[in-house]
């Protein structure tokens, strides 16, 4: 058919944790015509329980897309030029709910949670389990809070109303992208209960070799196999929009978000990286059709699987759980910054080794790769009477790109040495965070000035699936932050930091 100037147009929906976005790209240029953005809440009943509201994710995707097409039409764009969807997701954040009415049957269980502690305490003990990387031959990941696999395994335990539909037969569980699936299809009218094999990858119930969900897991975790979605490849049609301006069009890809950024930037041979700085940091190292088992700390996790007929690409994965966070927490808890933009100059009105500095490890709901301690919690060390808030800010920065540095030093003994990294995500836009960032790596960080690298891989792989989207695409404009610190220097941070690294550890057992 005929198709306006820009060409056929595919949508992404971008669900992170903090914000949902739907934005659209020309398929053919990958532009980004326009897009609209709304904030998520998070609630916390207990300390370290982190939740958030299914039907506000739902509603907020919903409402997101028809101002997008809104747009469109103010651009005088035709929103029939809209061919396809893609959809990409915050991973591991459980929501389970009622398949007869639609309702969720508790708020959705963020990845960022910790109630479940003791239930990976209990498993070590009464699983026979010997240590927290018992499933990782089969799962890729370690026992962690961190994963699926133990929320759901609350949720079966601690909710009547779980435990009732599924008696019932009419439980339904997902991770979010089968939650807006299931509701964008059409809901409890015939509804798609699926997921992709890089989010179902993420619920550590899925074997990384049959990419089906593994007896063995199922077993060791008490989950009925009949409540979880069908998982399918990344690129191909899941089934069509049931509701609203966009009714009738294909969802035709699906990534989770950090697999999705790793499309997004064109990492898609072996060796390649990325580093995505959202509400966490995520670095994905892409090592092609080989499944490789970390000897340091990280997960191992499907990358992306083009089609239904395609290879799987696997990645090693360095999680950091607090990144952007940690400025957030300044802004909300601490009060000394009114905006998180302001991070970036107040960071530059101190330095490292000037007299106030700190060193901050914000490990609030424990730390992740490459330690995997679910016991520690955060400290800021060397304050002294000329510590400024300036420090703080400067700190926080570090720490990010401190944890970064760790990773990236796992990936190298695993596999080979990082050459360059390819940045993203909201906090990437900090210049200054950018330039810490070379400084520790001692490696170019490049940035590129379309920074929607999430969005754009959910956008590919749709567009892929439905033949619209060109085989190989040119490097995009970028920013490079070189190193600009001594060796010296280097090795003096990573010590500093190590020690208040290890003051942190225990804590939360004490
Ligand atoms: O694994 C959690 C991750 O997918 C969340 O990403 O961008 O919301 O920090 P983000």
């Amino acid at each position: 058919r005929e198709f306006g100037k820009f060409g056929p147009i595919i949508g992404a929906i971008d669900e992170g944790t903090s914000n949902v976005k739907f934005l659209v790209f020309a398929a053919n240029t990958s532009e980004v015509l326009t897009y609209h953005q709304i904030s998520l809440k998070r609630f916390s009943p207990r300390e370290g329980w982190v939740e958030q509201d299914a039907l506000e994710i739902l509603s907020a995707v919903l409402e997101c897309i028809e101002v997008t097409v809104d747009n469109l039409k103010k651009l005088d764009i035709n929103p029939e030029d809209v061919v396809g969807i893609g959809i990409t997701n915050q991973r591991e954040t459980t929501i389970v709910w009622n398949s007869a009415n639609g309702e969720p049957l508790y708020n959705a269980i963020v990845w960022l949670d910790v109630r479940t502690s003791s239930i990976v305490d209990d498993l070590l003990k009464t699983k026979g389990a010997q240590s927290i990387n018992a499933v990782t031959q089969t799962s890729g990941l370690p026992l962690s809070t961190y994963f699926s696999s133990v929320k759901l395994k609350w949720l079966l335990r601690n909710v009547t109303a779980v435990k009732d539909a599924v008696s019932n037969g009419e439980c339904m569980v997902g991770t979010v992208d089968s939650w807006l699936i299931w509701n964008l299809t059409g809901g409890s009218r015939g509804g798609v209960h699926a997921t992709d094999v890089t989010n179902a990858s993420r619920t550590q119930l899925m074997s990384l070799k049959s990419l089906q969900w593994d007896k063995g897991l199922l077993r060791f975790f008490d989950i009925p196999v009949q409540i979880l979605p069908k998982i399918k490849s990344s690129a191909e049609i899941y089934g069509y929009i049931a509701t609203g301006s966009l009714l009738g069009t294909p969802i035709a890809g699906c990534l989770g978000d950090q697999q999705a950024a790793l499309v997004g930037q064109n990492c898609m041979n072996f060796g390649q990286v990325k580093c995505t700085y959202g509400t966490g940091c995520f670095l994905l190292y892409n090592t092609g059709e080989s499944i490789v088992h970390s000897q340091n700390g990280l997960l191992t996790t499907v990358a992306y699987k083009l089609g239904p007929n395609s290879p799987p690409i696997y990645a090693l994965e360095g999680s950091v759980a607090i990144a952007g966070d940690t400025l957030q927490w300044l802004q909300d808890s601490l009060g000394i910054i009114s905006d998180v933009s302001e991070t970036e100059t107040q960071a530059s009105q101190v330095t490292d080794d000037d007299e106030g500095s700190i060193c901050f490890v914000p490990a609030f709901n424990g730390l992740y790769s490459p330690h995997w301690r679910k016991d520690a919690r955060g400290v800021m060390c060397g304050l002294s009477s000329r510590t400024r808030r300036q420090h703080v800010v400067r700190a926080a920065l570090e720490a990010v790109c401190q944890q970064t540095r760790a990773v990236a030093d796992a990936m190298a003994a695993d596999c080979a040495p990082l050459r360059r990294l390819l940045a993203d995500g909201g906090m990437a836009q900090n210049a200054a965070l950018m330039q810490l960032q070379a400084d520790l790596l001692a490696i170019p960080v490049i940035r590129p000035l379309m920074m929607e690298s999430t969005a754009l891989g959910a956008a590919i792989v749709a567009g892929r699936a439905l033949q619209v989207w060109p085989v190989s695409t040119p490097s995009p404009p970028a920013d490079t932050f070189l190193p600009g610190i001594s060796n010296e220097e280097r090795e003096i941070r990573k010590v500093r930091w190590e020690k208040a690294l290890d003051r942190c550890l225990g804590w939360a057992s004490e």
